[in-house]
């Protein structure tokens, strides 16, 4: 496609020629024109801690579609690619400075067609396996491929390991709709049994690892009004309560079960599985309740977007705050002590596929500027909600939707959400404090030309200690914008920016251009109070704030 460059852009919003520009834009680039636009106050609360950011927000998802497993994580103890014990090393290398915290897997779909009994043993003895998404029509012409057969190379242990080596929680999904419920028994069994105490735990020796993995949590299925099952909630409800409330050994671990809960703003689902576990008086050891959200844009794809288009997309992602607060007052009618948070365990970008990076690679897409002010954006909404939101799953890891990274073969490189994950890093088990962002809001029109509204900077803080890390977004194309930053409770001594931004907001890193869209460093001249700071158009930012005594 033709690049165009921000500045480009503008100029052709103003000739309002270009087949990309909207009139939303191009009153963007009128406004862009004119001065920084100085009318946002950021008021941090020191004294209004909102609870613990849980590293758990920061979670990732791998599941054995497309080119995520096979290509992406696992490579094979033989590959010619550098490997550690067959995974890929350089995505080890990569993760663990981001500190992943948990880990999902085998799925998403995949994990209700999956029997983990296939996945242990001598690699060489294991089954193949039609993986349940070798039927879908983007798959084309890709012929006998592991993405398609499944031969079984990644399994149990194999993640397990990988999980080590990043220094990642792993977090099981349980086959629901096609196993019973004694599978689930036998699959806690093995990981967690005591070395010696089964015939599973000795199987795991064989395996390598005579001491149990301990694996904490564990998903009752995957989106069980879906894939997962096609159940009604009150259906699911029995399912779950059939594979949850009896006779899962805990081994001392503290298991953590976590319900398939709605898709967006299913409210209805909420309500209807509470009342009917309520009704039968046992939330058990029900600690999670998980939301899928996926944004798309109204039109266009991963790198051809205009302007409709790019708010369309962080506007249909800004919808998670909305979704937090519906599903959390939902599940408080019943669940009246809090003990179940929510688990937002598949978000993310979700464009038509075409630009993964090879054909075996379904669902495979690029990420461009966008991509790094939706994750942005949607990691400060799960700050924010520090009490309500306990985990939270990208989708997914690699060479998938909103991926971190896009592998084939020996090739690598990581992607601007792989960035921002690294920059919000570091308010993984800090302290959420209130942080009240007054912008105007941003005037955009759709498609179709309806008049909308997106909310212009938004962020939210943390504290450590005497660092204050703050992350805002800026999702306006055209406009930087100067905010008036007040620090009620304290003083700010030094500030540090990271800055994510490009000169063209569809650029992307690519295997040639490794670094086309990368952070930049910078200290901030601290003038007095308040502080003054200008956010660039689309763009993320982290001010890392070292406080007075
Ligand atoms: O992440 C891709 C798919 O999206 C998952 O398998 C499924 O849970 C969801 O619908």
């Amino acid at each position: 496609m033709r690049t165009v460059t921000r500045r480009t852009f503008v100029g052709s919003a103003l000739a309002g020629g270009a087949a990309l520009v909207a009139p939303s834009l191009a009153r963007a680039a009128r406004r862009a024109a004119r001065a920084t636009l100085t009318d946002a106050h950021i008021d941090i609360m020191l004294d209004e801690p909102v609870g613990t950011i849980a590293p758990e927000i920061y979670g990732h998802f791998v599941e054995n579609l497309g080119g995520v497993v096979y290509d992406g994580v696992w490579v094979g103890e033989q590959s010619r690619v550098p490997n550690i014990g067959g995974v890929r090393r350089a995505l080890v290398e990569a993760l663990r400075p981001i500190r992943p915290s948990v880990v999902r897997w085998p799925g998403g779909c995949f994990a209700d067609d999956y029997d983990w009994h296939d996945g242990i043993g001598p690699r060489e003895r294991r089954p193949r396996r039609t993986n349940v998404w070798a039927d879908d029509p983007n798959f084309r012409n890709v012929g006998i491929v592991p993405q398609r057969y499944d031969p079984n190379q990644f399994g149990t242990q194999e993640f397990l390991h990988f999980c080590r080596l990043v220094g990642a929680q792993p977090y099981l999904a349980v086959n629901l709709r096609q196993l019973p419920a004694r599978a689930f028994v036998e699959w806690v069994e093995f990981c967690n049994s005591p070395a010696g105490s089964t015939t599973l735990a000795d199987l795991r020796a064989v395996g390598g690892d005579r001491e149990p993995y301990n694996v904490r949590y564990w998903g009752i299925g995957n989106e069980a009004w879906g894939c997962g099952g096609n159940f009604t909630p009150e259906e699911y409800a029995a399912e779950y309560r059939r594979f949850a409330t009896w006779n899962v050994p805990d081994y001392g671990v503290g298991l953590k079960f976590i319900g398939s809960g709605p898709s967006g703003g299913d409210v209805d689902w909420s309500r209807r599985f509470f009342a009917a576990l309520d009704g039968r008086g046992d939330l058990g050891r029900m600690w999670g309740w998980a939301l899928h959200h996926y944004s798309s844009p109204p039109s266009g794809g991963a790198l051809q977007f205009d302007a409709p288009a790019w708010y369309g997309l962080l506007a249909r992602g800004d919808q998670m705050e909305s979704l937090i607060t519906r599903h959390w007052q939902v599940m408080g009618e019943r669940d009246r002590e809090r003990r179940v948070k929510l688990v937002v365990d598949e978000w993310g970008a979700w464009y038509e596929m075409t630009t993964n990076v090879d054909p075996t690679h379904l669902f495979g897409q690029q990420s461009t500027v966008r991509d790094a002010v939706l994750t942005g954006l949607t990691l400060d909404t799960f700050n924010r909600h520090a009490d309500k939101v306990a985990m939270a799953n990208v989708a997914q890891l690699v060479n998938c939707i909103h991926s971190l990274f896009l592998a084939r073969g020996d090739q690598f490189v990581v992607t601007p959400t792989y960035h921002v994950f690294a920059m919000y890093a570091a308010h993984q088990g800090a302290q959420a404090v209130r942080t009240a962002v007054t912008s105007p809001e941003i005037r955009w029109t759709t498609p179709e030309g309806e008049a909308r509204t997106l909310r212009g900077l938004n962020g939210s803080a943390s504290l450590r200690e005497r660092t204050l890390t703050l992350t805002v977004t800026n999702p306006d194309l055209a406009d930087t914008r100067e905010a008036e930053i007040v620090v009620r409770g304290g003083s700010i001594r030094s500030v540090r920016a990271t800055t994510l931004s490009s000169r063209d907001v569809h650029d992307h890193n690519t295997f040639d251009a490794p670094r086309a869209v990368v952070p930049a460093e910078a200290e901030v001249a601290v003038g007095g109070t308040p502080l003054a700071y200008r956010f660039p158009a689309a763009s993320v930012t982290k001010l890392e704030i070292t406080l007075g005594g």
